[in-house]
């Protein structure tokens, strides 16, 4: 089990001004951050990073509201690094996400839901060299 993960604070919460909030509770959660950057991707970077999901209903709507505004990207690392941070997230429909989950308390809806997480070792791999460079990452 790899020890890393790829989180992005999303254009809802990054307007909110809850980047500091969240990093804060990453780090309370015991995660270490790695490489962090903030920057206001394109639809094509959006349509990239999201290519799993080209072609479902939600892939237009889900572009729209990445490039609505920029977002915070954090490279992380902790023990069982994806799972971890997907418990912290809560559910994808955030009007179901439990009160004290990342979700739970800055999203909104199903799709302005504060936060992205890896959802594999793999795919945190991919993502991860998708937004870094290796000298943009500590070990
Ligand atoms: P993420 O990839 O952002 O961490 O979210 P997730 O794994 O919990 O959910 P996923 O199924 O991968 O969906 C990616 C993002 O697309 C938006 N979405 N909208 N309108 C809808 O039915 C719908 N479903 C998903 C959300 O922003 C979701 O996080
Ligand atoms: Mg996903």
């Amino acid at each position: 089990m790899s020890d890393v993960t790829l989180t992005i604070i999303k254009p809802d919460a990054v307007a909110a001004g809850a980047t500091g909030t969240i990093l804060a509770r990453l780090e309370a959660e015991g995660f270490t951050i790695r490489g962090l950057k903030k920057l206001h991707l394109t639809p094509a970077q959006a349509r990239a990073f999201y290519e799993v999901h080209a072609g479902k209903d939600f892939f237009d709507s889900l572009v729209a509201f990445m490039t609505s505004g920029p977002v915070v990207v954090a490279a992380l690392r902790r023990e069982n690094a994806v799972q971890h941070l997907r418990d912290v997230m809560g559910p994808t429909d955030a009007t179901k996400a439990p009160a004290d989950t990342i979700r739970g308390q800055h999203g909104s809806s199903i799709e302005k839901n504060a936060i992205h997480g890896s959802d594999s070792d793999a795919n945190a791999a991919l993502e991860t060299a998708f937004f870094f460079a290796r000298a943009e990452l500590v070990a």
